[in-house]
């Protein structure tokens, strides 16, 4: 009997305790809801600190255009603007981080005289880590939208054109295990195309990118 009275007043007691128990998980599961948004806070800011710290813009550059097929006038040495010119653009994507940047397809534009001219379409890939890759994308220059632009016969005659290049690159990249997505990277470039070497000479390039 005795015995069972201690059962009972230890259930009881066990009871008191639950119910104890279960008013602390209440305020428990509060303080926890609290601490996930905090933590969830904290570890927000350090991967935005982690990826203005650690991401570098990825650079991409215009180094050599080469012409594949020009059809020049019969008797001159002018291209024909009934014709487009094709040509094959040497790109490099320089990846200054320690993770692989994954992009989309992209275009780089180039304007004469703020005239687009011609659209050099980049295929989506992967740039390494570290690493400078470079491509040779085909692609065709408007003879006549580059005909119909002022200043051409003159710029011709110096030697050089100067043409302005812009390129928008959409990609991700993983660090510390952490997926960064859309990465914006852009490329504003100045360059002199030499008509006589036909090397791009004194490229300026700015890059602003949204990380
Ligand atoms: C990417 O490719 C798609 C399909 O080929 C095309 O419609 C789109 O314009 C391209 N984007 C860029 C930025 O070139
Ligand atoms: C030259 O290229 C432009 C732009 O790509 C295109 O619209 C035009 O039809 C082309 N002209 C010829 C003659 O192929
Ligand atoms: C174009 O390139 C040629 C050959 O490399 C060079 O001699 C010439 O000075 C260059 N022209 C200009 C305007 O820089």
């Amino acid at each position: 009997m005795a015995e069972d009275e201690e059962i009972r007043s230890l259930s009881r007691t066990n009871d008191q305790f639950n119910s104890h128990e279960n008013g602390g998980r209440k305020r428990c599961v509060r303080c926890c809801g609290l601490c996930t948004v905090t933590v969830l806070i904290v570890a927000a800011v350090f991967v935005t600190l982690l990826f203005t710290l650690f991401l570098r813009d990825p650079e991409i550059k215009t180094n050599k255009l080469t012409i594949v097929k020009m059809k020049l006038i019969s008797g001159t040495t002018l291209p024909d603007p009934k014709y487009n010119i094709s040509l094959v653009a040497d790109v490099s994507m320089k990846n200054p981080n320690a993770a692989t940047f994954i992009y989309g397809n992209s275009t780089t534009v180039l304007y004469y005289r703020g005239t687009l001219i011609a659209a050099i379409p980049i295929p989506p890939g992967r740039a390494k880590p570290r690493r400078t890759q470079r491509m040779d994308l085909p692609f065709e220059l408007d003879t006549a939208k580059l005909y119909g632009t002022l200043n051409v016969q003159s710029d011709a005659s110096s030697g050089v054109l100067d043409m302005t290049s812009k390129t928008r690159i959409i990609g991700k990249m993983k660090i510390f295990g952490v997926t960064k997505k859309h990465i914006v990277v852009k490329m504003d470039c100045e360059l002199s195309f030499n008509l006589t070497s036909l090397a791009i000479q004194d490229q300026k390039c700015k890059s602003k990118s949204s990380i």
